[in-house]
């Protein structure tokens, strides 16, 4: 029994989770004991289709990644032990650094130990006192807690309001340091930023541009690499950023930009400095996934085949899928114990999707995420779309 105190009191309080737990529609921390593959295999033994995952490569369960994983641990051992500042640079960090440098076309590229720390480090260590952090109100989490770190002052605009941005930034002086931080690509809407229109802003208010390319890196542009390359916009965009948990099928996360910015967070940013750096077998896998990425496009292609197909199948059957340009697609279900209860049948008849409640998104925005992957069959899309198909039907979110 936990003893009484005031933070036992404050967080009992706490009973939405038990709420819904009670209501059996519980639809989060479900354990899975496989890779993350299209079928995956829940602790329960069920086998599921997976439509939840972030591999959109479906690189996370290749042997190939598993084996330079495995190289790395024999070689270097399960941990560095330190930051990278310190003694936790390996000559395979420097190695993936250079790679992804080239790749997203700029000058060097830094890792961190996960793709929040990116954001948290690169972008408190760039918002000086009597600065502006631009941020888009969609922007994922860990954008805007890295601005809430930070010393500047943090103004947000409408999700791909170019009006709104440029409202914003007029107010503010020419020569104050100007940081706009956008997802490349959405995460749970799977649309993309406007980064033509934001690069033209930056050069007319004297701003700069970071890009969080978690979900575009892979996905779009040239090889894979990305918004900036999908706009054909690399040298007009400041910082890029991605992560290793996404297409990249590790963990890990890392910043691209110009030396200048670079060296300053290097010796600047506090999640780089004062975290152990990536895992060698982390850095070994996310190395062996760019390899991949590049040298199999294929994958992207077949990626982009079943997201098509499923974009399609899903507005015949009359889902709304909001703006979609991705393989994310949402589907606005607009009532969270809805959303809830769609998941929870949608597993019990074999598909695994996730939900997207408040306060992630206003209740009016409240959607179930169903995410394609290269691995995924045609037949494996269609399967999955009949079925929520019906369960939407049943649940009268769909005619
Ligand atoms: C847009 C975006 N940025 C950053 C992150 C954080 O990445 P990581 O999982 O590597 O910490 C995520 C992960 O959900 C994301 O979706």
């Amino acid at each position: 029994m936990a003893k009484t105190n005031l933070l036992n009191e404050m967080c009992a309080k706490y009973t939405t989770a038990q709420d819904v737990k009670a209501m059996g529609i519980y639809p989060y921390y479900r354990p899975i004991s496989s890779g993350q593959d299209p079928v995956v295999t829940m602790a329960s033994g069920q086998k599921v289709l997976m439509f939840g995952s972030n591999s959109y490569l479906g690189l996370s369960d290749d042997p190939r990644l598993k084996e330079a994983a495995i190289e790395a641990v024999r070689k270097y051992g399960s941990s560095c032990s330190g930051s990278r500042f310190l003694n936790g640079t390996l000559d395979l960090h420097e190695e993936l650094e250079a790679k992804l440098a080239k790749f997203v076309g700029k000058e060097e590229a830094v890792t961190y130990s996960t793709g929040f720390q990116v954001n948290l480090g690169v972008i408190s260590a760039l918002a000086p006192r009597g600065g502006f952090v631009f941020l888009d109100a969609l922007d994922h989490a860990c954008i805007i807690d890295g601005a809430r770190l930070g010393f500047s002052e943090v103004r947000k605009f409408a999700h791909n309001d170019m009006d709104a941005l440029e409202r914003k930034l007029r107010l503010t002086p020419r020569n104050a340091i100007k940081l706009i931080v956008v997802d490349g690509v959405y995460s749970m809407e799977g649309d993309i930023a406007p980064l033509p229109r934001i690069v033209e802003l930056c050069d007319k208010y004297n701003a700069s541009v970071m890009v969080d390319d978690a979900h575009g890196l892979g996905v779009i542009g040239e090889n894979g690499s990305g918004t900036a390359s999908h706009y054909g916009l690399t040298d007009q965009t400041d910082l890029i950023m991605g992560t290793f948990s996404k297409s990249f099928g590790s963990l890990g996360g890392f910043i691209a930009g110009s030396h200048e910015v670079l060296n300053y967070l290097k010796h600047n940013s506090r999640t780089l400095i004062f975290s152990a750096s990536m895992t060698p077998a982390a850095a070994a896998a996310a190395s062996k996934a760019l390899d991949i990425m590049i040298e199999e496009p294929e994958r992207r292609e077949h990626l982009w085949e079943v997201t098509r197909h499923a974009q399609k199948a899903f507005k015949d059957n009359g889902f709304d899928t909001g703006h979609t340009q991705s393989p994310i697609i949402p589907l606005f279900v607009r009532d969270t114990i809805k959303a809830m209860t769609a998941v929870k049948l949608a597993l019990e008849q074999g598909v695994f999707i996730t939900p997207v409640i408040e306060p992630a998104v206003p209740k009016k925005d409240v959607l179930i995420r169903f995410a394609l992957m290269a691995t995924h069959t045609v037949e494996q899309v269609d399967e999955a779309v009949d079925k929520l198909t019906k369960i939407f039907r049943q649940l009268e979110i769909i005619a």
